[in-house]
């Protein structure tokens, strides 16, 4: 009876908010991710698009859904999440409630979450149809809003950014729920007199990049076509913010700097290495938003003066500058009339990708087949690997020959691989897409836990599954232990899924093969680091060797018992599982 009363309450609700947030219409039967065992069932390719990658795309998206801050809409399907932070914003009379948590903690960052919805936008207008067929588009829609319209908030006024509400050292203090959050979160800004030229620049590159995907504004063949979520005054709201924040970025009276240099206290997280990547990518973003010779003609002058060419570094939330060339190439393909030369982006691109495909450097390949940059991976291995497989992967449709094509995705597919299980440790490192995902993630909201003092250990378990969260990755040797206080190896973070969701887009619009984990054994993980100092990013090599129960039960061979009595109680407990989880929808 209660419930009835809630639930027409709720649905009441929906429909009046449904009158001010108009959006893609959600399934009739909301999505949510299904039970880590079903990662371990092969589909052999039999239904397109494939089942499994479909789940991914939508695990992956459910991941920034847990990620909310604020309050929390009647459609929310993360059950144990609770509206909170909704005060946010009013240490400077505004309402910044909203927008995503950043990663394990409690910050809202402005400068990564930029990134990343600027990395999402781009992949869903080249692969929408994945989005598309796996009827994930309303998600796409919903996680996309739920950023940009916390964006807009955040872009104050013309020539005032908002880039970081709460503080990490006081955050970092506190380990718990989402009820308790301590409620001392200041807000910090860039503005005309103290500018960021990054962090404008880069929430500028965010809102064209996803102007042009609201515009349904396509690449071309053999892109696919944007996502089916057009929606032409959205499209036109988000250039406005983005011109804005352009012209901030160029003509602020404080002159052109990092945005650390304004606001100290993000530096410590998110200190830019550089302004000069974000400011190119927004000239050139707007550029093809807006149809704009001119703008383009300066993105390339920029390219130019700030020496953009010939780098061989990492593609992340900090640097873009290898997306740059391939993006200009894009452009210059689809519109003859922008002014751009093919040739000369393409080999740029070339130089590039060639180098990495062929080993020359600085970016190494672990033992067992990890991209490695020392440096950034020490702090979230996969994610780099990760950036220059869906960059390699998009790129590779227009490569200039058909053996570049070939080596291109061919190298993505096996960074693509080890992510999602191809490893050592036999762990697809995305949470709950298989039993062998890790379960003790960086994450305060999903632990259940607070004492900070024992993170490891209290609660024993995770009290959430956080479905569909990519972690930081494995240490260099490729080992991963799964502990919850690592962060490097177990925090989670918005801008780790963003490159993911592209792949995972990619495979489910383009192929119909399963995702690596299919193939993987169900097998107990031993999460017990080696005795020895832990495996710090700061001293890589304390590392110790392979624990011995360190390796999964996939190189074991399990006998015919084994597997029978494995069965059985996989019978078991899926029998439970639906029991409860009947439980819990009615
Ligand atoms: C487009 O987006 C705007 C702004 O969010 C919204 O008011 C409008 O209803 C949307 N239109 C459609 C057709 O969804
Ligand atoms: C998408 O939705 C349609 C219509 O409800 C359904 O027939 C189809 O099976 C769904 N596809 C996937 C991959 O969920
Ligand atoms: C949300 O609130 C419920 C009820 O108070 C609580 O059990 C749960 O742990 C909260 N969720 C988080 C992430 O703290
Ligand atoms: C401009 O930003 C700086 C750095 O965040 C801040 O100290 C200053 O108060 C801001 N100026 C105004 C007028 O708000
Ligand atoms: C978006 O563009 C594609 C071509 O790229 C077209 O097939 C599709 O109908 C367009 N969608 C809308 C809503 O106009
Ligand atoms: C910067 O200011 C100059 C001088 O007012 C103006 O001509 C130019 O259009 C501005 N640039 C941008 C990107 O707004
Ligand atoms: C872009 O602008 C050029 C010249 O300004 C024009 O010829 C072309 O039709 C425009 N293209 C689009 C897609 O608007
Ligand atoms: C494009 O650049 C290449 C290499 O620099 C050059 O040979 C070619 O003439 C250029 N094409 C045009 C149309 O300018
Ligand atoms: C789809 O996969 C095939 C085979 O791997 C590849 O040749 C093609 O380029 C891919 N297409 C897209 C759009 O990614």
């Amino acid at each position: 009876m209660l419930y009835t009363l809630l639930h027409g309450l709720a649905l009441l609700y929906t429909i009046t908010s449904s009158a001010v947030f108009a959006q893609v219409a959600f399934p009739n039967s909301p999505y949510v991710p299904p039970r880590a065992l079903d990662g371990a069932q092969p589909t052999n390719g039999r239904s397109h698009p494939n089942p499994q990658w479909s789940n991914l795309l939508g695990n992956l998206l459910y991941f920034y859904e847990a990620q909310r801050s604020g309050n929390l809409p009647p459609s929310n399907r993360v059950p144990w999440r609770n509206s909170s932070t909704t005060s946010d914003g009013q240490d400077v009379g505004l309402d910044l409630s909203g927008g995503y948590f950043d990663a394990g903690d409690y910050i809202k960052a402005t400068f990564p979450l930029s990134a990343a919805l600027m990395s999402i936008c781009w992949g869903a207008t080249d692969y929408g149809q994945g989005y598309d067929v796996t009827n994930q588009t309303a998600y796409l829609d919903d996680m996309l809003r739920w950023g940009l319209d916390w964006l807009m908030k955040a872009h104050s006024s013309e020539n005032t950014l908002y880039v970081l509400v709460g503080n990490a050292d006081l955050d970092d203090a506190y380990w718990g729920g989402d009820q308790n959050i301590p409620s001392f979160r200041p807000s910090y800004q860039i503005n005309i007199t103290h500018p960021g030229t990054d962090a404008a620049a880069g929430a500028s590159a965010a809102f064209s990049a996803c102007s042009i995907l609201y515009s349904n504004k396509s690449f071309g063949g053999p892109f696919s076509s944007p996502a089916s979520l057009q929606n032409s005054s959205y499209a036109e709201k988000l250039l406005t913010h983005a011109q804005q924040l352009y012209s901030f970025a160029v003509n602020a009276t404080g002159g052109q700097q990092t945005y650390q240099s304004a606001v100290p206290a993000i530096a410590a997280s998110y200190g830019s290495s550089s302004y000069t990547d974000e400011l190119t990518l927004a000239a050139l973003l707007l550029s093809w938003a807006t149809n704009s010779t001119s703008l383009f003609q300066q993105a390339e002058s920029y390219y130019h003066t700030f020496q953009l060419a010939g780098q061989n570094g990492v593609f992340n939330w900090d640097s873009k500058t290898p997306g740059l060339a391939v993006l200009f190439a894009q452009i210059t393909r689809a519109s003859s009339d922008i002014g751009g030369n093919l040739t000369v982006w393409q080999s740029e691109a070339e130089r590039y990708f060639d180098n990495i495909v062929n080993m020359r450097g600085p970016a190494w390949m672990t033992k067992n087949g990890l991209l490695y940059y020392d440096g950034d991976s020490d702090f979230a291995s996969l994610n780099p690997a990760l950036n220059a497989a869906m960059l390699l992967t998009r790129y590779a449709q227009i490569a200039s020959t058909p053996e570049r094509k070939a080596a291109y995705l061919k190298f993505a597919q096996s960074q693509v691989d080890y992510a999602l299980g191809n490893n050592p440790m036999h762990v697809p490192y995305i949470v709950g897409s298989h039993p062998n995902s890790p379960s003790n993630p960086h994450s305060a909201m999903a632990s259940g836990g607070n004492d900070i003092a024992n993170i490891d250990t209290s609660p024993p378990q995770e009290a959430h599954v956080l479905y569909g969260a990519v972690i930081g990755g494995p240490d260099k040797h490729d080992n991963y232990y799964d502990i919850r206080s690592d962060w490097p190896e177990t925090e989670v973070a918005l801008d780790y899924n963003a490159p993911v969701l592209t792949l995972a887009a990619m495979h489910a619009f383009n192929d119909s093969n399963d995702p690596f984990y299919t193939s993987l054994e169900v097998g107990a993980y031993d999460k017990v680091r080696p005795q020895g100092r832990p495996c710090d990013p700061v001293f890589p090599d304390a590392c110790g060797q392979l624990s011995k129960g360190g390796k999964i039960a996939v190189g074991v061979a399990v006998g015919v018992v084994g597997l029978i009595v494995f069965g059985l109680v996989a019978w078991y407990i899926y029998l439970l599982w639906s029991v409860k989880s009947q439980k819990t929808t009615r």
